[in-house]
C-alpha cells in the first residue's frame, strides 16, 4: 500500500471525525450538550464502537446543497458492546446541517436498524436534530417513513431505546414514539408536533418550547417519555443501566446477575409495613425495596400517573417487571393514565420475556365524570387486555385492598395469574366495608333505633367476614396466604418454579387491544 493512499484515508477519516467543525462543536458544548461521537463513546464499553457508513454522502443539489459537505451525513451509526453485549446505535450530529434528516441520513439509520433486527440486538437512537432536511423535501419525508416502518417491524423483536438530546419536532417525533423507551434530557431536549410559533399563529396560544415539549412536560404531563435525566452523561448511564435489565431480543431472557446473600433469608420488616388502619396510606416503595435484590429498582415513568408504580428490578439475580398500586397517591385507585402506563409496561415486559410481579393494594377505579368522559372504560380495558394477553410468568401478591373490577384488573387468578399469594392483611371483595354496609344493610340500618351504632356493627361484621383473604383462598383464587416476612424467598422460589412456563394461545393475526 502506498503511503499516499494511507495518508489520504487518514485525512478523510479525520475530516469526518471533526463533524461540523470547531465553532459548532463549541456551540454544542456551550448549550450543555455533548457531540454525537462523545455520546457514543459514553454509551459503549471503551474501545468497542465500530462506525459504519462514515463515507456516506447526500445527493441533494437544491438550494446550494451541492456545495455543502456533511461529514457522516449528520448521523454517526454503528455497533459496539454494552456490558459485553452487542448493541446497535445511531447518534444524530447537530453540528452537521443541524442533524437534519435527508434521504441518505435516513438510509444510514435504516441500515443500522435492519442489522440490529437481523442480529437480534437492541438499537439505541440518540436524537438531536432540526428534523426533516428542508432542502431535500419529499426525500426527507420518505426517509422518516422508512424509519417508522422499521420501528414497527422491530417492535416486540428487539428492544428499541430512544434518547431525545436536543430538538425533535414535527413528524420526527413519531420514530421515538414507536420505540419501547424514551429518555429525555432536562432543559436541553424538546419534542412537539408543532412548535410555539405555529401554535401562536394558529390558535393564538403563547407557550415556551420548554413548557410545550420539554423533558418534564413529557415525563409528567403527556406520558410520552418514560425517563428524565439532568444531563447527557446521566442519560447515557441510565440507558446502559436499562439495557442490563433487558434481553437482546424476544427469543432470549435478560442477563442474570450474581445475587449475593442468603436467598432464603426472611425479612421481619415486612410484617409491620402495612398500617393497622386500612385507610392509612403508606409508600409502596417501602415494600418493593424490602423485596427486590439490594433494594434496587429502575422506575419506569416515575413522574406520570404516580398512583401506579412500574419498575424493573431483580429477584435472585433475574429481571422482573413490577406493577404495584401506590396507596399514597389517590389511595392507589386506577384511572385513565395509570391504566395506560401499566398496560404499556406489561406489554413491554411480555414482549421481552420479563416475568411480572403485581403487588396489589387497590380500592377500585377512580370515580367521577372526568374519568368516565376521559374513557376509563376504554383505558382500563387495556390493562385487562395486557394482563390476559401476557404469557410470561405472572405472580400477584395481594398485600391489602383488592376490590371489585380493580381486583380483576390487577391480574387476578382469572386473568391468568399463575400464582396468587396474599398477606393476612389482604381484603378481597366486591367493595370496601363502608360502601358495602350502606348498600346491603341499608334497610336494617335505617330501621334500627341507633343507626350509627348499627352501621358501625354491620361494617365490623362485614370486615371480619369479607375484608380478608380467606374467602378468596377458600375458592382457590388465592393459592396461599403467607407471613409477609417470608415474601422474598417465597417469590424467588415461585419465579424459579414458573421459569419453565409454556403457554400456547390460538393462532391469530394479532389481537385488537382497545386503544
Ligand atoms: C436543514 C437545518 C434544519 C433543517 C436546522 N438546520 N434545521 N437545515 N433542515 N430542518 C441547520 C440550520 O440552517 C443551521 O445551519 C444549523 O442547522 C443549526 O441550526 P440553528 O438554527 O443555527 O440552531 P438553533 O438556533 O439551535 O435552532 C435549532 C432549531 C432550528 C430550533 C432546530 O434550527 C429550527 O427551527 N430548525 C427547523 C426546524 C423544523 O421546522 N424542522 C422541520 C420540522 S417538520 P448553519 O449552516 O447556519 O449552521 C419535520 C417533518 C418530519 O421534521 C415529517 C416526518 C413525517
Amino acid at each position: 500500500m502506498s503511503v499516499n493512499k494511507l495518508e489520504d484515508l487518514r485525512q478523510k477519516k479525520a475530516k469526518i471525525l471533526a463533524g461540523g467543525g470547531k465553532s459548532r462543536i463549541e456551540k454544542q458544548h456551550s448549550n450543555g450538550k455533548l457531540t454525537a461521537r462523545e455520546r457514543l463513546d459514553l454509551l459503549f464499553d471503551e474501545g468497542t464502537f465500530v462506525e459504519l457508513d462514515a463515507f456516506v454522502k447526500h445527493r441533494c443539489t437544491n438550494f446550494g446543497m451541492e456545495s455543502v459537505e456533511a461529514p457522516a451525513e449528520g448521523v454517526v451509526t454503528g455497533y459496539g458492546k454494552v456490558e459485553g453485549r452487542l448493541v446497535y446505535a445511531y447518534s444524530q450530529d447537530f453540528t452537521v446541517v443541524g442533524g437534519s434528516l435527508g434521504e441518505m441520513h435516513a438510509a444510514k439509520i435504516c441500515k443500522a436498524m435492519d442489522n440490529a433486527l437481523k442480529m437480534g440486538a437492541p438499537i439505541v437512537g440518540l436524537n438531536d436534530s432540526g428534523g426533516a432536511r428542508i432542502q431535500e423535501a419529499v426525500d426527507a419525508l420518505s426517509g422518516y417513513g422508512k424509519i417508522f416502518y422499521r420501528n414497527t417491524l422491530a417492535s416486540g423483536v428487539i428492544p428499541q431505546i430512544t434518547a431525545i438530546m436536543g430538538p425533535c419536532a414535527g413528524g420526527a417525533v413519531y420514530s421515538p414514539a414507536l420505540t419501547d423507551f424514551i429518555f429525555m434530557v432536562d432543559k436541553t431536549s424538546q419534542m412537539f408536533i408543532t412548535g410555539p410559533q405555529v401554535i401562536k399563529t394558529v390558535t393564538g396560544e403563547e407557550v415556551t418550547a420548554e413548557a410545550l415539549g420539554g423533558a418534564m412536560t413529557h415525563n409528567s404531563v403527556s406520558g410520552v417519555a418514560q425517563f428524565i435525566s439532568n444531563n447527557d452523561q446521566a442519560c447515557i448511564e441510565e440507558i446502559r443501566r436499562l439495557l442490563g435489565f433487558l434481553p437482546s431480543n424476544n427469543l432470549e431472557t435478560a442477563p442474570e446477575y450474581l445475587c449475593e446473600g442468603d436467598l432464603s433469608a426472611v425479612n421481619d420488616a415486612l410484617d409491620s409495613i402495612i398500617p393497622e388502619n386500612p385507610n392509612k396510606p403508606y409508600d409502596m416503595f417501602d415494600v418493593i425495596k424490602q423485596i427486590v435484590d439490594n433494594g434496587d429498582y429502575m422506575e419506569y415513568q416515575p413522574y406520570f400517573a404516580k398512583n401506579i408504580v412500574t419498575c424493573l428490578a431483580r429477584l435472585g439475580g433475574k429481571t422482573i417487571g413490577i406493577i404495584a398500586n401506590q396507596p399514597k397517591v389517590n389511595a392507589g385507585c386506577l384511572d385513565v393514565n395509570s391504566s395506560d402506563k401499566a398496560a404499556r409496561f406489561i406489554r413491554t415486559c411480555d414482549s421481552f420475556n420479563i416475568p411480572l410481579l403485581n403487588i396489589v393494594d387497590v380500592p377500585g377505579f377512580l370515580p367521577g365524570t372526568e374519568q368516565e368522559y376521559g374513557g376509563i372504560i376504554r383505558h382500563g380495558a387495556k390493562m385487562l387486555y395486557a394482563y390476559s394477553e401476557a404469557t410470561v410468568p405472572k405472580l400477584s401478591l395481594i398485600v391489602r385492598k383488592a376490590y371489585g373490577g380493580a381486583y380483576l384488573a390487577m391480574c387476578s387468578k382469572d386473568l391468568g395469574a399463575d400464582l396468587v399469594i396474599a398477606w393476612p392483611s389482604a381484603e378481597i371483595a366486591v367493595m370496601g366495608p363502608q360502601g358495602a354496609a350502606n348498600i346491603i344493610f341499608r334497610a336494617e340500618i335505617s330501621k334500627s333505633e341507633n343507626p350509627i351504632e348499627t352501621r358501625a356493627r354491620m361494617i365490623q361484621e362485614y370486615t371480619d367476614e369479607f375484608a380478608t383473604p380467606y374467602k378468596a383462598a377458600e375458592r382457590g383464587f388465592v393459592d396461599d396466604i403467607i407471613e409477609p416476612a417470608t415474601t422474598r424467598p417465597r417469590l424467588i422460589d415461585a419465579f424459579d418454579m414458573l421459569s419453565s412456563k409454556r403457554e400456547i394461545r390460538p393462532a391469530k393475526k394479532h389481537g385488537n387491544i382497545p386503544l
